[in-house]
């Protein structure tokens, strides 16, 4: 069951990310490529699919041409990802099981094509087949969960400046929910604003989002500490190199477990009223934590 909405959500975005991003041979060709290369290396697309399923869930049946709005989240955060192994950010040579895109190639061009990555991803969001109402608020949506107040690149800012300091409980908490599950919260919202869903039910999608989110991100945390980098598909043990901001560094791995464990049943609170149809977002939620990769 979990099985099916993963590879389902999978095979959508895939394909969408195909049509959607200009073929390898479309000049200049060093951009397209390491477009590709980036997106195209086995990213589990849990934006994506937690998007589609929210939007499942509230119309009731998969909305039409939904996984055009999961490929543009894919975008953003693959582009996130792009820039975050930079040398100037995190400096990783691995990312789901290739090299980096500027270990490829050249730092200037794997800049570019963070970029654009970003840029592409808003030119889809502006063509999405749902009513321009909708459209317009998931544009915002989207745009100021990876912006830099609350947002991604906020987040990424108080991550790379709390190297080497000792973070507080209340800052970790701050650039984990900024750098991670701002985008995760935007995707199930964009789902739910998709679907057209109602005010009160967007509403909770975005607490469920916060909740899931926070886990999402202390769960990459932990496996940074207990997998090996065949494992994650990217280095591992690299946060404890790096002296970063971490839940197992402040807390313990046990602790981080459990806090992850309780956000996710604190999450499905905000489910009740969906009833039946909330099983698969449930599902999703509970493999977020327990993911091994
Ligand atoms: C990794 O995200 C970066 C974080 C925000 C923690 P994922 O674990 O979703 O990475 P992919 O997309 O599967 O490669
Ligand atoms: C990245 O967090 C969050 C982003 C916005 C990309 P990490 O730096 O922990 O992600 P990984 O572990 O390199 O995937
Ligand atoms: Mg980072
Ligand atoms: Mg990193
Ligand atoms: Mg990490």
């Amino acid at each position: 069951m979990l099985q099916e909405t993963l590879e389902q959500g999978q095979g959508l975005t895939d394909a969408a990310l195909d049509r959607l991003i200009p073929l390898e041979t479309a000049p200049p060709v060093s951009i397209h490529k390491a477009m590709r290369h980036s997106v195209f290396a086995g990213g589990k697309r849990l934006r994506p699919v937690l998007c589609i399923e929210a939007g499942r869930m509230i119309a009731g049946s998969l909305p039409e041409g939904i996984e055009e709005l999961g490929a543009a989240l894919e975008m953003l955060h693959t582009y996130s990802l792009i820039h975050d192994d930079l040398p100037a950010l995190d400096n990783d040579d691995l990312r789901r099981g290739r090299p980096t895109c500027h270990k490829v190639f050249g730092d200037a061009i794997a800049i570019l094509a963070g970029d654009a990555l970003q840029t592409q991803a808003y030119e889809v969001l502006a063509r999405l087949k749902c009513p321009a109402d909708q459209r317009v608020q998931i544009i915002e949506e989207i745009a100021h969960a990876t912006g830099t107040v609350d947002g991604m690149i906020g987040g990424q800012v108080v991550d790379l400046e709390a190297e080497h300091t000792q973070a507080t409980a209340e800052m970790l908490e701050y650039i984990h929910r900024s750098k991670t599950a701002a985008l995760i919260t935007a995707s199930l919202v964009s789902g739910g604003l998709y679907a057209e869903g109602k005010d009160k039910q967007v509403a909770k999608l975005r607490e469920f989002g916060r909740g899931i989110g926070l886990a999402f991100q202390i769960v990459d945390d932990v496996l940074d500490v207990t997998q090996t980098s065949e494992q994650l598909g990217k280095t591992a043990g690299k946060d404890t190199a790096s002296e970063k901001a971490t839940y197992p560094a402040l807390f313990g791995i046990e602790a981080s477990l459990e806090k992850a464990d309780s956000l996710v049943n604190e999450a499905f609170a905000q489910l009740e009223k969906f009833g039946d149809g909330a099983q698969t977002l449930k599902q999703l939620a509970r493999f977020l934590v327990e993911r091994k990769k």
